[in-house]
């Protein structure tokens, strides 16, 4: 760490005491847009515009009404499952690669036809082992080579998931989450049999697969300052150094409410790395702010900040809401979060309707340049 680094970061600190100015997000009521009397663009129209993607995730059982909401308000979208490797093949439970593809290829053509970017999310992850194949786990412990079978078998299901997508997948998370929750070090089948080289070896797989892919390192910073954040930037440097092919880094942002001027530093040393940044899956659960006056007020408010923090730099490209609506979310599904629902992180809510969430995205849009 040079002397200038340590001066930023003080400089990040006495800033960050600072309380955010309170934005008043102007609304625009669902029935002024339904009578045609808005003068507001969309959502989708507001990033196009700009070369933004603005993305939201759709499931299998997506309804008529929801596949509807998605191709009118935005331009990219994210399977929120159906491209993991357990979801791909026939029996989650059965021969890592003996695939179906047909639920994959239901979604993956709805959004093509659409005209929407489709993310494809993700070849490699293992975490709390239900993120990869389950029979990998018998199949390292019986294997007499298991280096030798893992890499072979990453290779093959690289292979084939891309040549599968190729040319309606355009950008891939080649791995998630490779970092611990926490940080300090990597975790993971994949780790365990193969150490950290795999990932430079996934990112070449990939690359060799589909030259003309995307290939995005996607992780679960939590806070940008210091810690996670430094060791994600260290590893991607070093991937450059080595002539890894990565194009991109995908943050997610589950719930992060503090630290914008942590994110904005994480953000200025994204730039300096030459790759893009998206903002892979977001979403802000609305009672943070159950303490103030109006908390989907105050949930538009600190979304328009981090938006606005993000595309701010013209490095980020893209921002994918984790979910649809309110109705349906992961978080109300999944221990943990569940215990907080409703949870409702979206920009529409349960009756699909714009919550002033969706106005405080729209206007951190509207604000940023074109790229
Ligand atoms: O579809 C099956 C269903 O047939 C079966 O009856 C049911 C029984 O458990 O499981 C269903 O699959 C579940 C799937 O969600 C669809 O609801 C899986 O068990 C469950 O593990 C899966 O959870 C997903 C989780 O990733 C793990 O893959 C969440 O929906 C999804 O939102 C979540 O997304 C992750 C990102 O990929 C990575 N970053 C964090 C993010 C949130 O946790």
């Amino acid at each position: 760490m040079t002397l200038k680094d340590i001066i930023t970061g003080i400089k990040f600190i006495i800033k960050s005491k600072r309380k955010p100015p309170c934005i008043n997000i102007t609304l625009t009521d669902d029935y002024s847009e339904q009578s045609g009397k808005s003068e507001k663009p969309s959502l989708k129209e507001a990033a196009s515009s700009r070369n933004l993607f603005i993305g939201a995730t759709v499931s299998y059982n997506a309804t008529e009404e929801e596949l509807a909401l998605a191709t009118g308000h935005f331009n990219s979208v994210t399977a929120e499952n159906l491209h993991k490797w357990p979801h791909l093949l026939k029996e989650r439970q059965g021969d890592p690669l003996d695939y179906d593809f047909s639920r994959a290829d239901k979604v993956t053509d709805w959004a093509v036809k659409n005209g929407m970017r489709m993310r494809g999310h993700t070849l490699v992850w293992s975490k709390m082992n239900h993120t990869h194949p389950k029979a990998l786990n018998r199949m390292v412990s019986e294997s007499e080579n298991p280096g030798k079978m893992m890499t072979g078998i990453l290779e093959k299901h690289i292979n084939r998931v891309m040549g599968h997508f190729k040319g309606r997948i355009t950008q891939w998370d080649v791995v998630n989450e490779v970092f611990r929750y926490g940080g300090e070090g990597i975790d993971g089948i994949f780790m365990d049999v193969l150490g950290e080289k795999y990932i430079d070896d996934v990112f070449h797989m990939a690359h060799k697969a589909d030259p003309g892919a995307e290939l995005v390192i996607n992780e679960t910073i939590g806070s940008y300052r210091g810690g996670k954040a430094v060791e994600f930037l260290d590893f991607v440097k070093g991937m450059l150094d080595r002539g890894v092919p990565v194009h991109g880094i995908g943050i997610q942002e589950h719930n992060n409410v503090k630290g914008l001027d942590d994110l904005a530093w994480f953000i200025k040393e994204v730039e300096k790395t030459g790759l893009f940044l998206e903002i892979t899956e977001m979403d802000m659960r609305a009672n943070f702010f159950r303490k103030e006056p109006d908390k989907y007020q105050a949930q538009a408010e600190a979304l328009y900040q981090r938006i606005k923090t993000a595309v701010d730099s013209k490095c980020c490209r893209g921002i994918t809401f984790w979910g649809l609506h309110d109705g349906n979310t992961w978080m109300d599904r999944i221990a943990g979060p569940r215990s907080h629902a409703p949870n409702e992180p979206q920009l529409f809510d349960g009756n699909l309707k714009k919550k002033p969430a969706y106005y405080g995205v729209l206007r951190a849009i509207e604000e940023a340049a074109e790229r």
